[in-house]
């Protein structure tokens, strides 16, 4: 690992939901300019991970530390303001309010002072506009409902949103999960750019296909404990794809599969029992 202080690191982090461990005594560190890809099989504790780092779960136990500096956070505001964004795959949008109103969520630029200090609409449109056709989204309407953008744009206003404001922590749990080719490639582009802007991000997908062509380092959950985290250049795609949710479900399903296969070559023979000595025969 690289002896640069991590943006955001955790050490011996624990997290119980009464008699549930659902994370124990994990350690992991994220510089700026990389990109961590959180793995494991459902139920594994990734998301728990990332509620934990932005503030939505307080840990059991164990430290957090952003840039070297030990945090706490009450709530996800307080990790938003210190520089941790998160998009959740599910709640990053509120589907029936503008573009702008969910690029700014409340932080709207304003104009005017006191009692006639108002918010700046236009201002606020250009900006979301520009900062959305800057990771070529082009949004004709800044006013149109959040809920008519496609799946892939929708997650990239929740990133243009975390780059723009500043943050230094970039979370996606499963972003890509429910996109299409193209529009998966659109967000991955995107995490490259974050990527290269010096954000530190922290990447949860089931595909290998996103994971591994955009991530620097590969962090492994089980059961809520770390199997340890892996620099890309010492493991290869076919490692990290067991490492998936589901991974070793596929390498034991392929062996099954070749069972069946097998089983049914057999069948098959036995049924036809009177062709083998003409096959054998023809062959000659
Ligand atoms: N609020 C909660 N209360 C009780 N148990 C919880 C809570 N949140 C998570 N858990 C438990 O913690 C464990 C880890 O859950 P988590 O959602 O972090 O898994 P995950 O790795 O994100 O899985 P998936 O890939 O399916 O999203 C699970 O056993 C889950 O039931
Ligand atoms: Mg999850």
């Amino acid at each position: 690992m690289s002896k640069r202080t991590p943006m955001i690191e955790m050490r011996h982090v624990s997290k119980h939901f009464g008699s549930v461990i659902a994370l124990s005594d994990i350690s992991m560190a994220v510089c700026s300019g990389e990109v961590m890809c959180l793995l494991g099989d459902n139920g594994a504790g990734k998301s728990t991970l990332i509620k934990t780092l932005s503030g939505v779960h307080r840990p059991t136990d164990g430290q957090m530390l952003l840039n070297g500096e030990e945090v706490s956070f009450k709530s996800p505001a307080y990790a938003l303001d210190a520089g941790i964004a998160t998009v959740f795959q599910d709640l990053a949008m509120i589907p029936l309010m503008s573009i702008t109103r969910n690029f700014f969520m409340g932080r709207e630029p304003t104009t005017g002072w006191g009692l006639f200090k108002r918010i700046d609409w236009k201002r606020a449109d250009r900006i979301a506009m520009q900062e959305m056709s800057k990771i070529g989204i082009d949004v004709r309407d800044p006013s149109q409902p959040v809920g008519t953008l496609s799946g892939g744009e929708r997650q990239c206003v929740a990133i243009a949103r975390a780059v723009y404001f500043g943050a230094k922590v970039l979370i996606l749990d499963e972003p890509t999960s429910a996109l299409g080719v193209k529009q998966a490639s659109v967000v991955l582009r995107y995490i490259a750019k974050a990527r290269a802007d010096g954000l530190a991000v922290i990447f949860i997908t089931h595909n290998v296909h996103h994971a591994y062509p955009v991530a620097d380092a590969f962090t492994l959950l089980k059961r809520g404990g770390s199997l340890g985290s892996f620099r890309k250049e010492d493991i290869s795609r076919e490692e990290v794809l067991n490492m998936m949710a589901g991974g070793a479900e596929l390498e034991s399903l392929d062996a099954e599969l070749a069972e069946f296969q097998h089983t049914d070559q057999e069948d098959q023979r036995s049924a036809r029992p009177e062709a083998a000595p003409q096959n054998q025969a023809s062959s000659v």
